[in-house]
């Protein structure tokens, strides 16, 4: 009689095991699932943008090509936080050089101390590809 019982124990802990082992796998899957989709969605970035035109403000004379910002670059050198949305919005920016003077957009780090400054760039084709 003490065995049987011992038995019914015994399946009725390993039922347990296997549904808490389930649902351990259940959770697992859709969290990993969860954060793949987040992940992917965080880091959906170009690696190139080319920059609008503010032609209300630019030099209009000039036949300069649209700057094209390598953010991929970048973006492995800061947080996200770094830029986003302090410095710039995630699109529609609207800048000129005499912004980059003032330290605004670009300007904010190429400015001789954070590292190299706008106007001492060796080519304007570095930015205006
Ligand atoms: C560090 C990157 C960078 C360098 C170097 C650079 N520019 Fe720009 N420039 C920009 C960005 C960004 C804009 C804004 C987007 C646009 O209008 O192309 C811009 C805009 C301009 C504009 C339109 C707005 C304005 O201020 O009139 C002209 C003209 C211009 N650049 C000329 C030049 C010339 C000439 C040089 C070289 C002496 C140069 N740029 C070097 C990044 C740069
Ligand atoms: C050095 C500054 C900088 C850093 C760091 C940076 N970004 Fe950006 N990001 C920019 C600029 C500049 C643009 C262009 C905005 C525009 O077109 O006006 C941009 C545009 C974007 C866009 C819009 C893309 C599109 O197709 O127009 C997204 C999304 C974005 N960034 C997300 C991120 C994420 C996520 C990170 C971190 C992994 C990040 N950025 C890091 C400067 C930065
Ligand atoms: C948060 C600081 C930061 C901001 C904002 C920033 N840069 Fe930079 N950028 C850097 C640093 C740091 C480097 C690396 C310099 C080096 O290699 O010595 C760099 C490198 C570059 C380079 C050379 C590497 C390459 O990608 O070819 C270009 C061009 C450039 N930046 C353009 C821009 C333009 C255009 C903007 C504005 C739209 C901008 N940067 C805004 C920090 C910044």
């Amino acid at each position: 009689m003490a065995i049987v019982k011992r038995t019914e124990t015994e399946k009725k802990r390993k039922r347990f095991v296997l549904i808490s082992r389930t649902i351990f796998v259940v959770l697992f899957i859709v969290s990993a699932f969860a954060f793949y989709v987040m992940s992917a969605k965080t880091y959906e970035t170009p690696a190139y943008i080319t920059l609008e035109r503010d032609w209300e403000r630019a030099d209009k004379e000039s036949d300069e090509r649209p700057a094209t910002f390598s953010h991929l670059v970048h973006q492995e050198m800061f947080y996200c936080y770094v830029c986003h949305p302090s410095v710039f919005k995630m699109g529609g920016n609207k800048m000129v050089h005499d912004d980059f003077d003032k330290g605004k957009f670009c300007g904010t780090c190429h400015n001789g101390t954070i590292t190299w400054h706008v106007d001492d760039a060796e080519d304007c084709e570095i930015c205006h590809k």
